[in-house]
């Protein structure tokens, strides 16, 4: 059973007169997003490196959603680029009131096997990434007493294998928002993650669990792969009013599934695949 679409939960225009900026919103679980914000009234900017593919992305979601999307190209690790996105975001629509820090990069990898430059690629797209575009941004997001959604992940909270680098990220980002939802509060402004499970048919998916997707959702409680519309709504909820009195926290969208053991949390003879996977990266070294 497909998930349901936004639209027969959230009204149409929840978002009518708001402004977003997504970076990551190209491709994936980001363009979900800012598809989602974008169908339900939002205007809306995404903005990651490569300008041919964000276009396209746009005329696509321009399409689909009836909407208003503008495309800024531009690495999150480069604070002057970040700053001149931003800059062309206002120019545009002169006022800003979400912001979704989706831009990221991943793959598997044991520690040992780790490049510097791999460890330090990661870290600089999830994690500086995160902080640059938020800097940048914040006093707009105070203007408009707006809200911020990182993207982050479950794999942090149990050290998952093969993810060092990740997992540095991610528990940063968790970090981070959490002193955001403590210093900005008071400004008005909310922040928040939403920490997206095993979605079917993302890069993500592709690349972490190069397994078998049918196979990996039988360990999942809830019975099923993730959709982007599972991270859609949640997406909805913080960036609306429904979430007006939610901040600081992590909402975890994985059907449960972190929740079930793993090697990484002390069970490595019901982990087939994850052993499977051990074998070959260790075979690497
Ligand atoms: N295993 C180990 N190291 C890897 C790797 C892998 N699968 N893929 C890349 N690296 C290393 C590279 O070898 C390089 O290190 P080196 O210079 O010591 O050789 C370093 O990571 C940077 O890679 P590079 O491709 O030069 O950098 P980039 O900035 O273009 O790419 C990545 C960044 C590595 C994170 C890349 O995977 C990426 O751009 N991903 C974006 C999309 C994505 O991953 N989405 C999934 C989100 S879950």
């Amino acid at each position: 059973m497909p998930v349901v679409p936004t639209t027969s939960i959230f009204k149409d225009d929840i978002l009518k007169g708001k402004v977003a900026f997504v970076t990551g919103g190209g491709s994936g679980i980001c363009k979900g997003m800012a598809e989602a914000l974008a169908r339900h009234g939002a205007k809306v900017t995404i903005f990651s490196r490569t300008l041919s593919k964000l276009e396209a992305a746009a005329k696509e979601m321009r399409a689909s959603t009836g909407g208003e999307i503008f495309a800024v190209a531009g690495d999150v690790r480069d604070p002057k680029q970040v700053q001149a996105a931003v800059d062309q975001h206002m120019a545009h629509y002169g006022r800003l009131d979400i912001l979704v820090n989706g831009a990221a990069g991943n793959f598997l990898s044991l520690t040992q096997h780790l490049s510097f430059n791999a460890f330090r690629s990661v870290i600089e797209i999830d994690l500086i990434g995160t902080f640059n575009t938020t800097r940048v941004c914040f006093p707009h997001l105070k203007a408009s007493k707006g809200s911020i959604i990182n993207v982050t992940a479950t794999l942090q909270f149990n050290g998952q294998v093969f993810q060092a680098h990740a997992c540095a990220a991610k528990a940063g980002i968790d970090a981070m928002s959490l002193v955001w939802a403590n210093e900005w509060g008071p400004l008005g402004i909310r922040s928040n993650c939403i920490a997206p499970g095993p979605i079917a048919n993302t890069v993500g998916m592709a690349k972490l669990s190069p397994g078998d997707a049918e196979g990996d959702s039988v360990r999942i409680p809830i019975g099923r792969m993730g959709e982007i519309r599972d991270i859609e709504h949640a997406t909805l909820y913080l960036a609306s009013e429904a979430g007006s009195f939610v901040t600081g926290q992590t909402l975890v969208v994985d059907g449960g599934n972190w929740l079930q053991p793993s090697m990484a949390n002390g069970y490595p003879e019901i982990c087939a695949q994850e052993l499977n996977m051990r074998a070959i990266m260790e075979a690497k070294l």
